[in-house]
């Protein structure tokens, strides 16, 4: 248990942080993965202990918000996306008085704490799945999973022809002869959400964590839980293909969005009581939603749904002005209607980092193997967050990017602890490269992440990408993130808004007016001349200005203040 002192002060204040009603409209929420952030006890495992050691680093970054990747009691069969008690900490990140504690010094902070909720499938080792196991054949509890008998004479092919998305059947079959359904690994069992039981306790776990204190859930698989009627088999072995392109017989089908309207009732429960309280806090539901397009993905947000979901979109899109033009109309179209904010995303704990997914040649999607040519995807990262924070609505940031990370593509495989890895066969499986602990300090064990090693290697180069290496150096990926911050927070309020207007530009580049702000992304691989649109208020390269012209070098992004 970690030291700290109790705080008598009820747990939802927010101490310095802009109280205004909305403020996950604009707001920039870090993604801390809490394996790989910091690690207070030197086992070489991030802890929550030492996310809360390094809270006062986020509040100086800039951002408004954390949420963190789950901590809860797992056997880690898929890094915490497996949970087998909701409401308890798993040992390896603390417990629960640590949780507590986090949450009230990021009050104090001025931060707010969002949490991951993971209501499409427990682990394995869940109570209800365990006795479901052990109950056999008939036991009410398997109605709250999908077990089902095999097809085959003998019961020996699965129930239908779905996979996992980790590779391999979706289905598993346990030793009385039933097979039951994982859209995952096998050790993460879906729920049954046709089950009363299943939305009781969902609605309670979001009660619990509220009482705790948070601001908001992440919600994981949000379009997962239901599933069609019949589990019907979707009738290709090319599941792969279809993926992300159409609606699926297990994703994104529409009963998903009479669970998040009762869910949205429980959480404006929590809110208006507050605000009439002088403390105008609304808690938030953002979903992690992968949507045919962006058009279904506003159903999520609808306004008596969920508040944000993620742009994946938008984190698909290569480093090209057109594309990039064409997917930020389409989101701010697609969101108006609904009245939910866009938001902005360009890495996560799923996908290669944008420094390398930038590295390498475009069209290669969001799993890279490669580490491609490491400058011109730190120039293009940084020329890409720059236009990501200037456009309205909120955005993303995942730990690590501010340092400029890349993924770590040579890790050995014996290290790897992916599921899909181990799942293959077509699969991508790497996701541990942008999993790496990141490095604070120059040098030391595992760079000042922890006393002790870490769970993954981290490379030699680490070092000069640390936070102490870059802290304070001008021009540094750190002090851009810091300065594009603060300048889009604190004068001139970038995020607010819901469109942007487009101005003239030359090919391969976007230029855009945002209030008193004008933002030029030079995507192509010339420099190129634009007129002076004001006083530079921060910019991603060197830029040159000469008689009212300002030469952007390529992959370069400038804000300029006009007034
Ligand atoms: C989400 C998570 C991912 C996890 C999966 C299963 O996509 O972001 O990390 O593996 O859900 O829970």
């Amino acid at each position: 248990m970690s030291q700290h002192s109790a705080d008598p002060a009820p747990n939802t204040a927010l101490a310095t942080v802009a109280t205004h009603r909305d403020w996950w409209r604009d707001a920039v929420i870090y993604q801390v993965y809490p394996r790989s952030f910091a690690d207070s006890n030197g086992d070489g495992m991030g802890d929550l202990e030492g996310v809360r050691s390094r809270l006062p680093y986020l509040r100086d970054l800039g951002v408004d918000a954390v949420w963190l990747s789950p901590f809860y009691a797992s056997p880690q069969a898929d890094a915490g996306y497996d949970v087998a008690d909701y409401r308890a900490v798993d040992p390896m990140f603390g417990n629960l008085l640590d949780a507590d504690a986090l949450i009230r010094d990021a009050h104090g902070l001025g931060l707010r704490i969002i949490v991951d909720l993971v209501p499409n499938h427990s682990s394995d080792q869940h109570e209800w799945f365990k006795r479901a196991l052990a109950e056999g054949p008939g036991s009410p509890l398997r109605d709250r999973y999908h077990f089902r008998p095999g097809k085959g004479e003998n019961g020996e092919l699965p129930p239908n022809d779905w996979e996992s998305i980790f590779g391999g059947p979706a289905w598993t079959r346990v030793p009385d002869g039933e097979w039951y359904l994982h859209l995952f690994a096998p050790e993460q069992p879906d729920f049954n959400w046709e089950h009363p039981a299943v939305g009781d306790e969902f609605r309670s776990i979001l009660r619990f964590w509220l009482d705790m204190g948070v601001d908001g859930f992440r919600v994981d698989v949000a379009h997962g839980l239901v599933k069609a009627a019949g589990l019907p088999d979707l009738g290709t072995h090319d599941q792969l293909k279809l993926l992300g392109n159409d609606v699926m017989p297990f994703f994104d089908q529409d009963g998903v969005h009479d669970i998040y309207r009762q869910w949205r009732t429980i959480l404006d429960e929590y809110s208006p009581e507050l605000s009439e309280q002088g403390g105008p806090h609304e808690r938030i539901f953002v979903a992690e939603a992968w949507t045919p397009t962006v058009e279904r993905t506003a159903n999520y947000v609808r306004p008596d749904e969920l508040h944000q979901a993620f742009n994946f979109q938008y984190l698909a899109t290569d480093w090209d002005a057109g594309q990039l033009r064409a997917v930020i109309d389409r989101t701010l179209d697609a969101m108006r209607p609904v009245g939910a904010p866009a938001t902005w995303v360009l890495s996560n704990h799923d996908v290669t980092r944008h420094a390398t997914r930038f590295a390498n040649e475009p069209g290669l999607g969001t799993q890279i193997r490669t580490a491609g040519d490491r400058e011109l995807g730190l120039r293009r990262a940084r020329a890409a967050t720059l236009l990501m924070l200037a456009l309205p609505g909120s955005a993303y940031v995942y730990q690590g990017e501010e340092l400029g990370l890349p993924d770590v593509v040579d890790l050995p495989d014996e290290v790897r602890q992916d599921p899909a890895y181990f799942r293959g066969e077509g699969q991508d499986g790497f996701r541990d490269g942008c999993r790496v602990p990141i490095p604070w300090t120059r040098t030391g064990p595992s760079y000042g992440f922890g006393s002790g090693g870490s769970w993954l290697p981290q490379p030699a180069s680490w070092g000069d990408l640390s936070v102490e290496a870059q802290q304070g150096v001008p021009g540094s990926t750190l002090e851009l993130y810091r300065t594009a911050l603060s300048v889009r927070r604190e004068q001139h309020g970038l995020g607010a808004g819901d469109s942007v207007e487009w101005l003239r530009a030359p090919g391969g580049v976007l230029a855009f007016r945002r209030g008193h702000v004008v933002c030029v992304a030079n995507t192509g691989g010339e420099a190129v001349v634009v007129p002076s649109y004001g006083r530079v208020l921060v910019a991603s390269g060197e830029v040159t200005e000469a008689d009212g012209e300002t030469k952007v070098p390529a992959d370069t992004t400038v804000w300029w203040t006009t007034g």
